[in-house]
């Protein structure tokens, strides 16, 4: 019998890219979507279920998976302070992680960020190793930290910033060698098959997957 997984952030960048491999691939059954909004999608292997997330635990049936990706994240001009983001990129994560424990789970994916520390003078990279320490404390079989560098795709909404980054960093990528490798932007479907391709290995504990390490294993053929 194949696994269960349970996809969070579906409707985003990374997310949705990641719930077509997981429906794609045979190793999972069933692929649970938990949204805010619906996806306009259907699929036999899938399940989604539109939720408040600040009501998660009327949702707690939902839960009982095997594998957890979690793509969920938000920026500060959409969550318009630093406490409605932190909500959606720390409380939101963990609340996830320890219903999914509780139900049974086995591993949590994580999607992080580059730099996240939880000693960091930068509030962004503050904010997601805060996340990292607290996910490390819950007792996972398996935990995978992906911590990519600037996203690249076709976005729905437009980011000034990363526009911009994105064509900077696409130039000067041929500089970025040796152990500058990781600050090279990154697919967001290289990430999420990256996600995907971690969540078959498994590995024991927490491993965290710096940005060049996520493009190397993606770009492997099997
Ligand atoms: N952008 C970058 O270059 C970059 C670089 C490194 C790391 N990261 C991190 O990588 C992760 C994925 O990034 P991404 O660009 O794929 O994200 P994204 O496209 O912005 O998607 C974010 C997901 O989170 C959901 N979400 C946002 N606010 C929510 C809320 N209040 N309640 C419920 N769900 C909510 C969105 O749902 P809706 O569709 O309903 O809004 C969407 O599914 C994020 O944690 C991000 O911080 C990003």
């Amino acid at each position: 019998m194949g696994k269960r997984a349970l996809i969070v952030g579906s409707t985003g960048l990374v997310g949705n890219e990641l719930l077509h491999v997981l429906l794609e691939e045979k190793e999972y059954d069933q692929v649970v979507a938990i949204v805010r909004s619906p996806l306009q999608l259907n699929h036999t292997k899938l399940t989604q279920r539109v939720v408040d997330f600040d009501q998660l635990q009327d949702t707690a049936a939902y839960f009982a998976v095997d594998d957890v990706f979690c793509c969920l994240g938000t920026t500060i001009k959409k969550a318009q302070s630093k406490e409605a983001m932190y909500k959606v990129d720390v409380e939101y994560p963990l609340t996830i992680a320890r219903m999914a424990k509780d139900k049974g789970a086995q591993q949590y994916l994580l999607i992080s960020s580059m730099g996240a520390n939880p000693h960091s003078s930068v509030w962004y990279s503050r904010m997601k190793g805060n996340l990292e320490q607290e996910l490390r404390k819950l007792n996972y079989q398996s935990i995978s930290i992906l911590r990519p560098s600037l996203l690249l795709g076709n976005r729905k909404e437009f980011r000034l910033g990363e526009r911009f980054s994105g064509v900077i960093l696409k130039v000067a990528s041929p500089l970025f060698v040796g152990p500058l490798r990781k600050y090279r932007a990154i697919q967001a479907k290289s990430v999420a098959l990256a996600m995907y391709r971690a969540a078959q290995m498994s590995t024991s504990g927490v491993t965290v997957y710096s940005s060049d390490q996520l493009a190397s294993i993606a770009s492997k053929e099997y």
